[in-house]
């Protein structure tokens, strides 16, 4: 990535504000009065063939006579226009366009915008937008957009997929003490996108955490890889959660894969924290930006007031970090600063008598205690009590240990003076939110980021005995016969290639090749129908399992082809499977889709009823690491099947987290092949014992 390019683009020396207006009201008049509000230093010019000089500024009829550098063009004039004026700054060697106008994808007119890209392209130029508000950004005095103001001075920076989102945000930075230094409106994302955005803010000097507002990405393996990369904090609002395209999904898994599960995976994936909704963003975004990540598990409360300490206690387990009752020692030394009927235990309640002197006493000795891995300290408001005055012995305490490594968070509950309390614990560092659940809720993120950072330092499983060649072999056979499906036999043969453990099975075309097949293989034996127009073969009597005589094999040989037949009269008959029966194991099932926006994606979940009607399914874009395959059994609801309930014994999980792994592998692996799949079911047996893929089932791209 040109990084010079993009600097130029966020962070511009000079500007060209192209379509600058002397009529009040029009964005490109409001651009440059925003660029000379905000006393931006960069050189300044107004391109606009009717002026001369417009709020001060002379004015240029056109990029080309200035004579200066230019490093940003913003541009305000209507879409018709844009074309000319990219060639003409691409001529001047502009770097970055900030495409404000509307009227391009937006509005169906795709071609149009990258024709615009691809030109701004040959100059050696990016484009942000277009359809943005512009980019603002506090360390640069810059605000080259049409939103009223720089936001409040902080050290976060928000990128945004809509422009009046950004610029409603902009103005509650100011309601809610939340700072930011830049502001990236990022539009129809023609070109420059959320990855080429996270990859620039990382280096700047002056963000300190990403905040995303994403509707939806165009490029998600790239945020994928990028957000792995980058070394501070992302939490994003996802909006849009719907399961577009699920419903006209032909496999089970595609049917299964809503885009709000896909995303949450793979936001985790890049190292990203979710927020919940816009409150959520802000609270999320200041704990990120002013504390460090909680790299352990133990949370000790400080309270003065019962009640608080009962809501922080149930937020706590919430947001996955149950409390945990404080060690003797540090109790002991607790103690001391609270009176006889307080609570040393956790939460550590100091009573309503707990002055400045106890919380200082108290913040200091829990704060250093190797136990504490992160502290959170909660106030009520008392006739007896500064708010302030509590918030600098709060300060003063953390300020003595000199611990920077370990996060603390502050919940203040009360009136006026409280909330200027918080205002001051926020600008000296210490984030401060009005309820005990949010103070929790930002710890917990604190968590979350200390271990989905981790997680991103895992590298993908790696298998050295895969037959590529083999699983190609039989795809391109059955594309070379005209099929963009495999039989159920193919698509077996393409996961044995990757190492799955499938059922052994063989095709019979004819009653007597079914009885010599049955003695190969032996009883008991399940016989399938073979046909790439019958989906659901049980629902088609195509499916007879336990089958342990030839008599046997004979009679269903002819009733499964009846049945068939019947169920679809036009149906093309392949066969008969005759397969080895598996013996009885809890029913997983294993799927796959090439997802539009983060390509190869698995689905696990357990079977029957689990997977058809409570929908009891994970998610992780491939490939990735064995750590990861665990964890996935670990989050469906009944992963508690898995570890062995009522003295059953558990299931062998190492074996499903390989093959899991395997088939990660095999679908981005063959990701030009594989449009879905599944493997379902998936019999798993006790620990040490295995598994074996029983149904499989791959669909083609189209090519
Ligand atoms: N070079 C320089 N100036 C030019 C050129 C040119 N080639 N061609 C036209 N101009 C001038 C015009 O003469 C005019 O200046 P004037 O006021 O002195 O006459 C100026 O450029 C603007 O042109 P207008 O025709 O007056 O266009 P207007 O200002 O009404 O609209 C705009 C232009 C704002 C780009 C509009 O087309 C548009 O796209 N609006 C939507 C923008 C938007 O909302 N983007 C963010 C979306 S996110 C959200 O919803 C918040």
């Amino acid at each position: 990535m040109n990084m010079d390019v993009l600097n130029g683009l966020f962070q511009p020396k000079s500007v060209a504000v192209v379509g600058a207006s002397a009529t009040l009201g029009k964005i490109g008049h409001t651009v440059l009065l925003n660029l000379q509000k905000s006393q931006y230093k960069g050189g300044i010019f107004p391109i606009n063939p009717k002026s001369d000089e417009i709020l001060g500024f002379k004015c240029y009829g056109n990029v080309l006579d200035v004579q200066d550098p230019i490093d940003a063009a913003i541009i305000t004039v209507p879409a018709k226009f844009v074309s000319q004026i990219i060639d003409e700054c691409g001529e001047k060697g502009v770097k970055g366009l900030l495409v404000i106008t509307s009227g391009f994808s937006e509005v169906g007119l795709v071609d149009l915008e990258q024709e615009l890209v691809a030109k701004a392209h040959s100059y050696g130029m990016r484009l942000l937008g277009p359809n943005i508000v512009g980019v603002l950004s506090n360390s640069d005095d810059f605000n080259g957009s049409f939103a009223p103001f720089l936001p409040f001075k902080g050290s976060a920076s928000l990128v945004s997929q809509s422009g009046a989102l950004l610029i409603g945000i902009d103005a509650q930075t100011y309601t809610r003490g939340i700072g930011f230094d830049k502001l990236i409106s990022i539009g129809n994302m023609s070109d420059v996108n959320f990855a080429d955005t996270i990859e620039w803010l990382d280096q700047d000097k002056n963000t300190f955490c990403i905040s995303l507002y994403v509707e939806g990405l165009k490029d998600g393996r790239r945020v994928i890889e990028v957000g792995r990369k980058t070394s501070k904090p992302i939490v994003a609002l996802k909006s849009g959660v719907s399961a577009h395209g699920a419903a006209a999904a032909a496999s089970h898994t595609g049917s299964l894969a809503g885009t709000s599960k896909i995303y949450k995976s793979a936001f985790a994936q890049a190292g990203i924290i979710q927020a919940e909704d816009l409150d959520n963003l802000f609270d999320r975004t200041l704990v990120l930006t002013l504390q460090p990540p909680m790299k352990g598990e133990n949370v000790l409360i400080i309270t003065n007031g019962g009640g608080v300490g009962v809501l922080a206690t149930d937020s706590a387990e919430k947001f996955g970090i149950p409390l945990k009752f404080a060690p003797p020692d540090l109790q002991e030394e607790l103690k001391k600063y609270m009176p006889s009927f307080g609570s040393a235990i956790n939460p550590v309640d100091l009573t309503g008598m707990a002055g400045e002197g106890w919380y200082h006493d108290t913040v200091k000795i829990g704060f250093q205690h190797k136990w504490v891995d992160g502290l959170v300290i909660l106030y009520c408001e008392t006739a007896m009590t500064d708010p302030l005055g509590i918030a600098k012995s709060i300060k003063k305490a953390v300020d003595s240990t000199g611990i920077k490594d370990k996060p603390i968070v502050v919940s203040f509950v009360g009136g006026e003076r409280s909330d200027k309390a918080m205002r001051w614990l926020v600008e000296n560092g210490i984030p401060a939110y009005g309820g005990p659940d949010v103070a929790l809720n930002a710890i917990g993120a604190l968590k979350e980021y200390a271990k989905i950072r981790m997680d991103t330092l895992d590298a993908p499983a790696k298998f050295d005995d895969v037959d590529r060649d083999e699983a190609l072999k039989v795809i391109n056979f059955a594309r070379n016969v005209g099929r963009d499906s495999l039989t159920e036999l193919e698509s077996k043969q393409v996961f044995k290639a990757y190492g799955l453990p499938v059922t052994y099975a063989k095709i019979a075309t004819s009653e007597d090749e079914a009885v010599s097949f049955a003695e190969e293989i032996g009883f008991p034996l399940v016989m399938k129908i073979v046909s790439l127009d019958i989906l659901h073969k049980s629902d088609a009597g195509g499916v007879k399992v336990d089958v342990n005589s030839v008599e046997d094999v004979r009679k269903f040989y002819n009733e499964i082809l009846k049945n068939a037949k019947a169920y679809k009269e036009d149906a093309e008959i392949i066969g008969v499977v005759i397969q080895e029966m598996a013996p009885w194991g809890t029913e997983v099932i294993l799927g796959s889709v090439n997802d539009s926006t983060f390509g190869p994606t698995l689905m696990f979940g357990l079977g029957g009823i689990f997977v058809e009607v409570l929908k009891d399914v994970t998610f992780r874009v491939a490939p990735f690491s064995k750590k990861q395959a665990k964890e996935m059994l670990n989050e469906i609801q009944g992963a508690p099947i898995l570890a062995g309930i009522r003295g059953e014994k558990p299931r062998d999980r190492e074996a499903l987290a390989d093959t899991i792994c395997r088939y990660a592998n095999m679908i981005y692996d063959l990701h030009d092949e594989i449009s879905e799949s599944d493997a379902n079911p998936v019999l798993v047996y006790d620990e040490g014992d295995g598994l074996k893929v029983a149904d499989a089932r791959i669909l083609l791209t189209k090519k």
